[in-house]
């Protein structure tokens, strides 16, 4: 049998965590000879990982940044986003969408999602544009493509710039395109329960020279010139700032990591797929659980897959979330929306939230990860099953 990784939080009684991260010895390797550069950051790791990610995603542009969160950030700034400007995004979502907008002092507007598909809801998204508004940001939630034809039409006609929130969603594609490639500009999250990691890490990419350039340059303080121009000509110290920028640089040693782990990202997806496909099948017809709706692989990473408990389960998703606890099983919840946060309260109109509200207490992500057991899948599937029994 695997050996399981230890449980950091010193949970002994944890027998099926809900994610284990995939480290192989490739990935060991190439982050080893990382280690022996002198560049440990703004080096070749650095420019290939973003030519393989620019190649992957067949976008123009791949800027590798610290984290998704900065992706988003950086994106909204180089947008021209700021202060007193409206952003919208839907309420179930990652607080990094709020922080983001937060972060260029301009408001996010917080609205409802679709029943079945948990995308932004289009026409509670018509109702929310005002003269303030200036861009959307839709999430490919769980890693499945989202109304993205429909975002991009509202967009279109008001004038609007689209920031797609991919952080679920590397391998996604829509139409032939991956995702990030339909709007302005597209975001990446490499944190450790992603698709692929590089522990933390992000990406940018676009189609548009100037987003890239100017997100290029935010990356690194607002340098005009890059580190390599810098020392191949001129005075390596002389450089200007028109925009002050931040640091949120991705170092050698984790791009190395994404550069191999992006080497694998067909067979990662493909493995999720069969790990989905396996509860997809168990898991039918259990009175009160709604499964996810599938559509074809090629629109899906397999990030997640989040079940509905609903009334006729004859237990609630806290209680089944207690139960499933009991017997070892760690599951939880993506996410709380951003409506119950303290600090985005404000920001809600209670009309927009009706459908998140109910949703919210219903949702439940089961362990998924690429190595994961048909022993460890059976003991969800038996332990669900035998709660509906008795
Ligand atoms: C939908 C979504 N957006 C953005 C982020 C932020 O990613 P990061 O942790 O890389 O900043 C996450 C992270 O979990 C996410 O799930």
């Amino acid at each position: 049998m695997k050996k399981m990784k230890k449980d950091f939080f010193k949970d002994s009684s944890v027998k099926f965590p809900a994610y284990e991260p995939w480290i192989s010895n490739d990935d060991k390797r190439i982050v080893n000879a990382a280690l022996d550069q002198t560049m440990l950051t703004f080096g070749p790791q650095l420019e290939k990982f973003e030519s393989d990610f620019s190649k992957y995603t067949k976008a123009k542009y791949a800027i590798a940044v610290s984290n998704c969160t900065a992706a988003l950030h950086l994106s909204l700034k180089a947008l021209g986003i700021k202060e007193k400007d409206e952003v919208i995004i839907p309420d179930l979502t990652f607080v990094a969408d709020a922080n983001a907008i937060l972060a260029c002092n301009a408001k996010p507007v917080i609205v409802d999602i679709n029943k079945n598909d948990f995308f932004l809801s289009i026409s509670n998204l018509k109702k929310n544009i005002t003269k303030k508004t200036k861009a959307i940001i839709p999430v490919h939630i769980y890693g499945q493509v989202c109304n993205i034809d429909e975002v991009l039409d509202i967009a279109r006609t008001n004038n609007l710039k689209v920031v797609e929130d991919c952080a679920h969603a590397i391998g996604t594609f829509h139409k032939s395109k991956h995702v990030g490639t339909i709007g302005n500009t597209g975001c990446f999250s490499f944190y450790p329960t992603k698709n692929i990691t590089t522990a933390e890490g992000g990406m940018v990419i676009t189609n548009s020279k100037n987003i890239a350039d100017k997100v290029r340059q935010l990356r690194s303080h607002g340098m005009l010139k890059s580190l390599k121009s810098r020392y191949t000509g001129g005075y390596p110290w002389v450089f200007d700032i028109v925009e002050p920028g931040y640091n949120y640089r991705l170092d050698e040693i984790r791009c190395a990591l994404g550069i191999s782990q992006l080497r694998r990202v067909a067979k990662i997806n493909k493995m999720r797929k069969t790990a989905v496909s396996y509860y997809h099948s168990k898991l039918q017809n259990i009175p009160g659980i709604i499964l996810p709706d599938l559509v074809s692989d090629k629109t899906h990473s397999y990030h997640l897959y989040t079940i509905r408990v609903t009334k006729s389960f004859g237990m609630s998703r806290n209680q089944l979330f207690k139960k499933l606890k009991q017997a070892g099983i760690r599951t939880t919840v993506y996410w709380m929306p951003i409506h119950k946060f303290t600090a985005y309260n404000k920001y809600v109109k209670k009309s927009n939230i009706k459908t998140t509200s109910k949703i919210y207490d219903e949702i439940l992500s089961l362990p998924l990860f690429p190595n994961i057991s048909k022993r460890h899948q059976d003991a969800v599937i038996n332990c669900i099953k035998s709660l509906k029994n008795n």
